[in-house]
């Protein structure tokens, strides 16, 4: 039996919760990706999520939270500069990463000693959250390694026989996953970026009035940030601006049939085009969808022009692309 897809709805809302509070699976919309959610005090339905996806069990999963006076059933030392960032940043794409309670389920934490927190900010996550009562946790709601889903669609198309229901919350205004905090070695490493995202280390470390890394070696595994995540099945090849006319043409003398997503059509004809967006708002929006979009057409090579700009947004993209470049084909 394949899932339905609800509007947002105080009806479907509570039928959401019940679902949760049985133990299933329910597709959930957040700023950033949509989420595979189950309760997360409830280890049997987090094990669900690892069996749907097809997701190592050692890889761990983000809490979601109503509100940040929550932390403290999840984390055992709150630092300071979690409140702090939790006031500035919260209901936002930002996942902090603190010393787990023992109380929270081996099975969320992948039996790490830290638990990844985060506040989402769509309204239709907070509803849920509110409606639910407690953490919920959820993992981008794709199979394992794939190209995380940006609409009620996409999560019918990856998890439909998985999810009790997926409730349509539109599509992410975000587009990419929340940058991930480690707050866990404040004394050692100091805050941490494990992944990129729409919330900058400039941003963290003016709100925390002190330095923010970006990631390191000995940071804890983040299945996010193993090369070839968030690939589509077809091989990708990153490009600048100036390699693209010579790129195209190697391929179409080889033979291949490519999709280009890039600002400017190639001066061959025969290809599949798409103007990659110059504003990163849009291009975060827009990536993942059309990934999948290019996917389906069947060609043997997506060619994407590298973007340009500076800040947050475009390291998250760059880091996507790259693992997207890396990882695909054949899978
Ligand atoms: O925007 C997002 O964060 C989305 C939406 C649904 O909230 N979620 C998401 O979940 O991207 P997922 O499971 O696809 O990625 C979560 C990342 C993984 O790379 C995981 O390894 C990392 O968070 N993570 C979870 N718990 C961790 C921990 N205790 N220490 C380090 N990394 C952790
Ligand atoms: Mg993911």
């Amino acid at each position: 039996m394949s899932a339905r897809i609800l509007p947002p709805s105080e009806e479907s809302l509570a039928e959401a919760a019940a679902a949760l509070r049985a133990g299933k699976l329910v597709g959930m919309p957040t700023e950033t990706v949509y989420g595979l959610a189950a309760d997360a005090g409830n280890p049997a339905a987090v094990r669900r999520i690892f069996a749907a996806k097809g997701r190592p069990s050692d890889h761990p999963l983000i809490v979601h939270l109503p509100a940040a006076e929550h932390l403290p059933q999840w984390a055992r030392e709150i630092p300071e500069e979690a409140w702090t960032l939790g006031r500035r940043f919260w209901p936002g794409p930002l996942t902090l990463v603190l010393a787990r309670r023992p109380e929270v389920p081996s099975e969320v934490t992948g039996g790490q000693e830290t638990v990844a927190l985060r506040v989402p900010a769509h309204p239709v996550a907070l509803a849920l959250l509110r409606a639910f009562g407690s953490g919920l946790a959820a993992p981008s709601a794709n199979r394992f390694g794939r190209v995380s889903p940006t609409t009620a669609a996409d999560v019918l198309e990856e998890l439909g026989e998985a999810v009790a229901l997926v409730l349509d919350g539109g599509p992410c205004p975000v587009g990419v996953e929340s940058t991930i905090l480690d707050l866990s070695r404040l004394e050692t490493a100091g805050p941490v970026i494990l992944r990129p995202g729409a919330i900058g280390a400039e941003a963290l470390a003016e709100a925390l009035e002190r330095p923010v890394a970006a990631a390191d070696g000995a940071a804890p595994r983040v299945s996010g940030s193993l090369p070839g995540h968030y690939a589509p099945a077809t091989p990708v090849r990153l490009a600048a601006a100036g390699e693209i006319e010579p790129v195209v043409a190697q391929r179409l003398a080889q033979g291949k049939r490519i999709a280009l997503w890039s600002r400017h059509p190639a001066a061959a004809v025969q290809l599949v085009w798409q103007e990659l967006p110059a504003e990163l708002e849009v291009l975060a929006r827009r990536l993942y969808a059309q990934l999948r979009a290019f996917d389906r057409l069947g060609v043997d090579e997506i060619v994407i022009e590298r973007p340009q700009g500076e800040g947050p947004l475009a390291q998250a993209i760059a880091d996507r692309l790259e693992r997207a470049a890396r990882g695909s084909g054949g899978r």
